[in-house]
């Protein structure tokens, strides 16, 4: 179409702009009139959106058009009021304008010398993180893109810690047999850093839980000693606060002092539960995390910030660039007391201006607002659960402080029938999540499956949650078994 060369022009770029935003301000102001998702199979997904590679560029608003007719009706609305599935993230309109201006600065925070104000703001927001979740202040932290990488160098870090420099050169020394404890409830991004450093699935000692799913400190204990007694090498714990499953939180302390008596490095993996402490009715419940060795928190799961930003904090001073900083002679810069090359902090080199949005969002509702914010999501997950745990045939096998519900239906007619009762809990959830009005996930708990909603998008109201139960309790009972399909029938 255009012959040109060269971006659009600025006026144009406002124009578009402009249209964009107001596609978004019509989205959301009758957002609730949008189903949260619609199924699609995959082939028809791919049929709606394969096309020629365009030779010509064409006009925005065909983009712009088609993006609202074929790609939006097909988006899981994941910033949707009624999305409960995983962890209920949101991304706020501070953080999401914060987006922009990132990317059309599209500076690159890779050393203090190629982004100073992005660096600078890295530090200053890293340092309110710490302060929001009550990590000591003057660790080393970084900003990276989700709490699975942060693992992964966080174990890359403790890795070693535990061996020395030596590994850096020569990797991991041949018959070492490295060990990571954690519980069988933690993350997956355990495993999987487990296998990218070298140190081998079968080597993450998946320890049972008790009765809260929370891990044993002496079990752990013993875990490591009879380890150390084979010559193995304890690499790490990883402590988990705010368990995906269920939202169980480890015993940090405890935990600590394990670790601190066999001098290995303790990971806490606060992806969910490390903002809640700032809700005032947890305050005082949530388990302390300052005697992590590293820390990892998602302000992109809890505080309203766009994907993707999570939050690597290390008290280990230069723990993270004993294990990642080289630097080849392009890169070489003049450091200060006050500069910080973050590609000195894990093995990303080129980095987005990501302390942006978390500056604009926590500025644009402050502290107090982020409390009142969490607080509010608390209140409409304590709602939800009493209002389950009256109702006669649905119950909550499992309890989080946290606002994620796990609830499970049980009819009298099934009563104790757990294969039949797992199916039809299962059957609600892909009822509730077909018809749109919202969207759960699942869970399978000691007692069997359970329907897992998790509360925490800043769109959501009480009304909301109120519409959920709704639902989710005549779903039930439409496919409930009348009373005669019980057992006598
Ligand atoms: C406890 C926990 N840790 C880590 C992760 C991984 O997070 P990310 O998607 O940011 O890598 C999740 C994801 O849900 C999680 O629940």
């Amino acid at each position: 179409m255009s012959e040109r060369v060269g971006d659009w022009a600025p006026a144009e770029f406002e124009r578009h702009g402009r249209e964009l935003l107001a596609m978004v301000r019509e989205h959301f102001e009758s957002v609730r009139e949008v189903p949260v998702t619609v199924p699609r199979t995959s082939a028809e997904l791919m049929d709606a959106l394969r096309a020629p590679l365009p030779e010509a560029g064409e006009d925005f608003a065909r983009v712009l058009a088609d993006t609202r007719d074929r790609v939006l009706p097909h988006v899981v609305h994941w910033n949707h009021p009624s999305f409960h599935a995983y962890f209920a993230n949101s991304a706020s309109f501070p953080g999401v304008l914060a987006e922009t201006l990132t990317a059309a600065m599209n500076v690159n925070a890779m050393l203090w010398k190629s982004g100073p104000a992005a660096s600078a703001l890295e530090r200053v927001v890293l340092d309110w993180v710490a302060e929001l979740v009550g990590y000591p202040a003057g660790a080393d932290s970084v900003l990276v893109n989700g709490a699975s990488l942060a693992t992964l160098y966080a174990l890359a870090a403790a890795r070693d810690a535990a061996l020395g420099d030596d590994v850096r050169v020569n990797g991991v020394p041949a018959g070492a047999t490295l060990r990571v404890y954690t519980s069988e409830q933690a993350h997956s991004s355990v495993d999987k850093a487990a296998i990218t450093l070298g140190i081998g699935q079968a080597n993450v000692v998946r320890l049972p839980v008790d009765e809260h799913y929370r891990l044993r400190p002496e079990v752990l204990e013993e875990a490591i000693r009879r380890d150390l007694a084979a010559g193995a090498v304890p690499v790490a714990v990883v402590a988990t606060v705010g368990t995906t499953s269920v939202g169980a939180a480890d015993p940090v302390a405890p935990v600590a002092e394990v670790c601190a008596r066999h001098g290995v490095w303790l990971h806490v993996d606060a992806a969910f539960g490390g903002f809640w402490r700032l809700a005032p009715s947890l305050t005082d419940a949530v388990e302390d995390l300052s005697p992590a060795d590293s820390l990892v928190v998602n302000p992109h799961k809890c505080l309203y910030v766009p994907m993707e930003a999570t939050v690597l904090h290390c008290r280990r001073r230069g723990a993270l660039a004993r294990t990642f900083r080289l630097v080849p002679e392009y890169l070489t810069s003049h450091q200060d007391a006050d500069t910080v090359d973050f590609m000195d902090l894990s093995p990303q080199l080129g980095r987005s201006f990501r302390a942006l949005k978390l500056w604009w969002v926590i500025r644009s509702f402050g502290r107090a607002g982020l409390a009142r914010r969490l607080e509010n999501s608390v209140g409409q997950a304590r709602w939800l659960r009493a209002s389950v745990e009256r109702h006669p045939d649905w119950h909550c096998p499992v309890t989080s402080l946290y606002p994620l519900v796990c609830l499970r239906f049980e009819p009298a007619a099934l009563r104790g029938r757990r294969a039949e009762v797992d199916a039809l809990n299962a059957a609600v959830v892909e009822e509730v999540n077909a018809s749109g009005s919202a969207f759960v996930s699942h869970a399978v708990v000691e007692e069997g499956y359970v329907i897992r909603v998790s509360i925490g998008n800043i769109h959501t109201t009480h009304e909301d949650v109120e519409r959920l139960w709704e639902l989710l309790t005549a779903v039930a009972a439409r496919l409930s078994p009348a009373p005669a399909a019980s057992p006598a029938a």
